[in-house]
Parts: C-alpha cells; sequence; structure tokens
C-alpha cells in the first residue's frame, strides 16, 4: 500500500512498490494528465512535483512517495481557468499535439516561481530535460517570456 498527498488530497492505492510513480498517478489514481512518453528519464513528459522537487514520475518508484507531497499537472489552473502559465503556452500557440505540454507547464511552473525572469539561455538550460517534437522550441520560449511578464505584472 502506498500513500502520498496528492495534490493536497492524502491518497492511497494498493500498488506494487516497484512500480513507477507515474504507474501510481496514472494508472490507480486517475490521474492521467502526466503523460507517459519514453518511461524512461529521456522526455519530461511525466514532470511532477515530489516534496517541491522537479521529478520524472517515470524514473520515481512509487514507494518513494509513500507519505511525501505529489504535485502534479492537474493541481494547476485557477478555479475552472487557466494559470499564466497555461494561458501563456496556449496564446503563444506553444501547444500543438499537446503530448508535451503537461510536463513543460510544470517544469515552467517550476522554473518561474524560482525566478520570474530567467534569461533564455537558463530557460533554455531549465527546459533541456523536457522535448517537443512538435513546435521546434520557439513558441515555448515565446510562452515562457509571456508568462514571465504576467506574474512579474509587467505591462505588455
Ligand atoms: S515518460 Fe518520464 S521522462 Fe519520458
Ligand atoms: S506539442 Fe507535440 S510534442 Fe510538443
Amino acid at each position: 500500500m502506498v500513500r502520498s498527498n496528492v495534490n493536497g488530497e492524502w491518497r492511497e492505492a494498493d500498488v506494487w512498490p516497484g512500480s513507477s510513480l507515474l504507474s501510481l498517478l496514472r494508472d490507480h489514481l486517475g490521474l492521467a494528465g502526466s503523460k507517459n512518453a519514453c518511461e524512461q528519464g529521456e522526455c519530461g513528459s511525466c514532470s511532477v512535483w515530489l516534496d517541491g522537487e522537479l521529478v520524472c514520475a517515470c524514473l520515481v518508484l512509487a514507494a518513494q512517495a509513500h507519505e511525501r507531497d505529489v504535485r502534479t499537472i492537474e493541481s494547476l489552473g485557477i478555479g475552472d481557468g487557466l494559470d499564466p502559465v497555461q494561458e501563456a503556452f496556449v496564446e503563444a500557440g506553444a501547444v500543438q499535439c499537446g503530448f508535451c505540454t503537461p510536463g513543460l507547464v510544470v517544469a515552467v511552473s517550476h522554473l518561474l516561481s524560482e525566478n520570474p525572469a530567467p534569461s533564455d539561455d537558463l530557460v533554455r538550460e531549465a527546459l533541456s530535460g523536457n522535448l517537443c517534437r512538435c513546435t521546434g522550441y520557439q513558441k515555448i520560449l515565446d510562452a515562457v517570456r509571456l508568462a514571465g511578464a504576467r506574474i512579474r505584472g509587467d505591462q505588455l
């Protein structure tokens, strides 16, 4: 039995402790927002927070999340609406097939919570573990700049 606080709520699942946190979330807790694209830590589509640290959920054992705090893409948004990062991705055209988007939004939210005014180099470095096959990354950079400006309250 694994018990974790997921998005502010204690959840339990009878899962083999050697399965991944990603499997716990998707297959046992019904949280399908974190995507499974490579299952080997290469693509970042499964990015979540574990005790506030950004991790690839496919590389973390379900047992490692026992009695710990997990936050997923489902925790983001404001009421029924989008939060500034999600909104910026849509507005900048950074969402195409969308498979990479949850992981990128989590990674960008993490970055901007630590540094709301990152340089482009820092953004590229911070997102180097998140692969996107569709956008060519330029629109993702645009989305990060837009989200950062909104979070800082800059006049646009
Ligand atoms: S599915 Fe976890 S890094 Fe690709
Ligand atoms: S939008 Fe398709 S992989 Fe990124």
